[in-house]
């Protein structure tokens, strides 16, 4: 584990109350630093660029001259593409930065080419990197907003928030909901951001993972006190309204941590058999991208339990609640 990942994983564990009334913030780098009303309100924007969405012509112009900077040094498909058309229904002008053919193939550190951003007129950067942490570096070097497309194992903010708009946007409420996590929790800056969010909102969360993937358990204990602990998905999954998948990241894992992805299915996969035996009718979600046949089934995938499609979907309605909330 490179030394940024630890470091940013120790401070997460910071878990200091935000001030309870909501202050304008510059940036969104994680939900650790969001209030119970912030949350309720970005969600609130949210609905209202739904709305904005469902129309003929999806654009109004509140970003108008606004230059919104993509960057995106990992792979990504709906992150990306959702903050751009997020971008252009708000009227920005959108660019993207792809590290190859930038001078960051020259050398150019990550400070310097933010600065040049800067210089170049750039109101917001939304960022995706596989450095836990680089997203807080650059909100250090840069004057405008930094929102976090997701930075190594360490946060996905905008990915919890519209997990939670889809939560209350189906069932009417987060409170009091029964959210399973499951699957490769240890390497997931899904999980982490979602914690904060959901226990913010009042949810019960169950982290569901054999030991290897789930990591220490104190970790997880001392920074979310509330969360529950399992090894047992069939246990986790009695009396529960949420299940979400996560993906098994194999590019982040080292050997050993799994016998066979075989095993792995038979006891944390989501498949119609050990929903079927449920008596409660759980909601299926997923971040996607998704390992069909590893951790989800493709019929549970695409099933009326699924809302995998709702979250991509609604995800484009909340990045635009939080670029319009960023410019203020
Ligand atoms: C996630 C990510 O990249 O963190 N995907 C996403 O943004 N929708 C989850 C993953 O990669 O497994």
């Amino acid at each position: 584990m490179p030394a940024t990942e630890t470091l940013i994983d120790g401070a997460v564990a910071r878990s200091t109350p935000p001030p309870p009334e909501t202050v304008r913030r510059r940036h969104v780098l994680d939900l650790d630093d969001f209030s119970r009303e912030e949350i309720g309100e970005v969600l609130d924007t949210a609905e209202s660029m739904k709305e904005v969405l469902s129309r003929e012509i999806k654009q109004v112009p509140a970003l108008r001259g606004k230059n919104i900077v993509n960057m995106f040094f990992e792979e990504s498909t709906r992150t990306r593409i959702s903050f751009e058309l997020a971008a252009r229904a708000l009227s920005a002008n959108v660019v993207n930065f792809t590290a190859k053919g930038s001078s960051v193939e020259k050398g150019e550190s990550l400070a310097d080419t933010v600065r040049t951003l800067q210089a170049l007129g750039a109101d917001m950067i939304v960022m995706r990197h596989s450095h836990s942490g680089a997203p807080y570096m650059v909100a250090q070097h840069f004057r405008g907003s930094v929102l976090n497309a997701g930075d190594g194992r360490h946060a996905h903010p905008t990915q919890a928030l519209l997990d939670l708009y889809t939560i209350r946007e189906k069932l009417g409420r987060v409170e009091g909901t029964k959210v399973v996590i499951v699957g490769d929790v240890v390497h997931s800056r899904v999980a982490r951001s979602n914690l904060w969010g959901l226990t913010r909102m009042g949810a019960k969360v169950t982290l569901c993972a054999p030991p290897t993937l789930l990591g220490p358990q104190q970790f997880w204990k001392t920074t979310w006190p509330q969360v529950n602990i399992s090894h047992n998905l069939d246990e986790s999954l009695e009396g529960a309204d949420v299940v979400m998948a996560l993906r098994l990241q194999k590019e982040r894992q080292q050997a050993g941590l799994l016998p066979s992805l075989r095993e792995y299915s038979r006891f944390f996969a989501l498949t119609a058999e050990r929903l079927e035996h449920l008596d409660n009718r759980l909601l299926v979600m997923h971040p996607g991208p998704m390992n069909e046949g590893v951790e989800i089934d493709p019929d549970v995938a695409t099933s009326t339990q699924s809302l995998i499609e709702e979250q991509v979907t609604n995800g484009v309605a909340v990045r635009m609640a939080l670029l319009y909330r960023l410019a203020g």
